[in-house]
């Protein structure tokens, strides 16, 4: 049974780092296979797990836009779409990543869009795990076309500013027409007590607080030296973090 973590919230909280963390956290479990969803054209998830990312669903989008007459011949547009995703889908032994890159910019996009959009709801199911990390908007998961979201995990920083946006996103939820069995905040750089005032923000959103990430060093060095996150050690402080949320919180 394919069962999706999802994670939103403002640029720069700790989106994409900690997606990556629970694919770290799931592929050292033997929890595979997984598809890991880079789904913000601002992010890098690729880049976080050590990976080139060869093209992205958004660029075979413009490239059979620009010349939809170069369906090779013996071919549809259907299956010369589909070999191309095949390519663009990024194959390690523990996981597989595909991007999205991208939304389309003008004309009509509907049918390619829909093929796509098929394609990739139906790779999602030959996973046991897909974890997508989201633009705000969540734009990619509306557009899914089962919307079935086993967690999602709503991230901020530790700030108020963070929370709001946290709220936000949590009220444009019910318009989304998403399946969404399970909500929890994850709050990144943030002590273990958090304050009063932050606890009384987050009591009117209504949601749980998954659980905190606190800052972690190994973090920033790994980046610096861009080393893969899924190369962290058992005992750095985030993984040691993701690893009690996911204790808790993973989908089974
Ligand atoms: N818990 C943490 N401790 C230290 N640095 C962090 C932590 N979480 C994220 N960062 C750093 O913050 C920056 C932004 O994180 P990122 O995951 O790219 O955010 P987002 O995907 O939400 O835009 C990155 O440089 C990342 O290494
Ligand atoms: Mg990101």
């Amino acid at each position: 049974m394919n069962k999706v973590i999802a994670f939103a919230g403002k640029g720069g909280v700790g989106k994409t780092t900690v997606a990556a963390l629970v694919v770290r956290y799931l592929a050292a479990r033997g929890k595979t296979p997984i598809l890991a969803v880079d789904a913000d054209p601002n992010s890098n998830l690729g880049e976080t797990m050590g990976l080139d990312v060869p093209t992205t669903i958004g660029e075979i989008r413009e490239t059979y836009m620009k010349n939809p007459q170069g369906v090779p011949s013996g071919m549809d547009k259907v299956n010369y779409l589909q070999t191309l995703i095949e390519q663009a889908l990024i194959e390690r032994p523990a996981f597989d990543l595909l991007v999205m890159g991208r939304q389309e910019g003008q004309g009509c996009y509907c049918m390619v869009n829909n093929i796509l959009n098929s394609f990739t709801d139906k790779l999602t199911s030959h996973y046991a795990y897909t974890v997508v990390d989201n633009e705000a908007g969540m734009e990619h998961l509306s557009r899914r076309t089962s919307g079935k979201v086993d967690m999602l995990f709503l991230v901020t920083d530790y700030s108020l500013r963070g929370l709001r946006a946290v709220r936000r996103i949590n009220q444009m939820i019910p318009g989304l027409k998403l399946d969404i069995k399970n909500i929890g905040i994850i709050v990144t750089r943030g002590p273990q007590q958090l304050s009063d005032a932050f606890l009384a923000e987050v009591a009117e959103i209504g949601l749980p607080v998954a659980g905190v990430v606190p800052h972690d060093p190994a973090l920033l060095e790994f980046d610096m030296e861009r080393r893969s996150l899924l190369d962290l050690p058992e005992n750095a402080l985030s993984v040691q973090a993701i690893e009690r949320i996911m204790g808790e919180y993973c989908p089974k």
